[in-house]
């Protein structure tokens, strides 16, 4: 027979959605910390950030309900609704993702893809080197992106045809510290959702169980 305190939970989570949010959290620390030295720790980190937000993206569409867009991704009202009630000390509870909950996400997987092209696009102006390189060169750049002083090569000595390196620098850099203000909202408001619904959202999403009642 099963445990009482067991029927009690419901599978919420599925081992993508969890596996790759414990990648991107491992990730982001590695590449965010390395800061491009040793380059090839921060370019693999990249990576998987790259790998993980894009299986996440096919995921959100062609994924079980709760790791779909459609269940959490809601409009502006909603989420501020959500919010004035949550800092109030209230709030309704969701299995899935809250509305503001989806909103960080939306803007989580934003901030990282942006982060992670910038990154590519930089390695492969300065350094003709990665997955776009061949793709993104000086020659197809955007005469914005040629602007700009060219005394801060991230991946060493410049090369010939480097220029417009520094304008995806300068927005990977910019991204990166979007992204980390981010994610310190997002871990306050898991806390503060797990504190207001006496459920440990974290546990959750660690082994993809949550509590069924209210
Ligand atoms: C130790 C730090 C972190 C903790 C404890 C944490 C915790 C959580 C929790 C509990 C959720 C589910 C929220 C809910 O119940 O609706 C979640 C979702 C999410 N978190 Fe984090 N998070 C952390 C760091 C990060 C970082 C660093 C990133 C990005 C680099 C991130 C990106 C996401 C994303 C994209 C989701 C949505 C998951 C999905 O549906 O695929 N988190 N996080």
């Amino acid at each position: 027979m099963a445990d009482p305190a067991e029927a009690e939970m419901v599978r919420v989570w599925d081992p993508l959605v969890r596996i790759g949010h414990w990648v991107l959290v491992v990730a982001f620390a590695t590449a965010y910390l390395t800061e491009g030295e040793p380059a090839w720790l921060h370019t693999t980190a990249g990576y998987a950030i790259a790998a993980t937000v894009g299986l996440r993206i096919l995921w959100g569409l062609l994924g079980p309900r709760r790791a779909r867009f459609s269940d959490f991704v809601t409009g502006p009202g909603r989420v501020m609704t959500y919010l004035r009630v949550l800092i109030a000390g209230r709030s309704e509870r969701h299995l899935g993702h809250s509305p503001a909950g989806g909103a960080m996400i939306v803007a989580l997987l934003v901030a990282l893809a942006i982060t992670a092209f910038s990154g590519m696009a930089t390695l492969a102006v300065e350094e003709g080197e990665g997955p776009l390189a061949g793709i993104v060169t000086s020659a197809t750049l955007p005469t914005w992106a040629m602007e700009g002083e060219d005394d801060d090569d991230h991946y060493g000595e410049h090369g010939e045809g480097d220029e417009g390196g520094e304008a995806f620098e300068e927005i990977h850099e910019v991204a990166a510290n979007i992204t980390l203000i981010l994610i310190l909202l997002h871990l306050a408001g898991v806390l503060w959702a797990s504190r207001v619904h006496g459920e440990n959202l974290t546990k959750a999403m660690i082994d993809g169980r949550k509590r069924a009642a209210e």
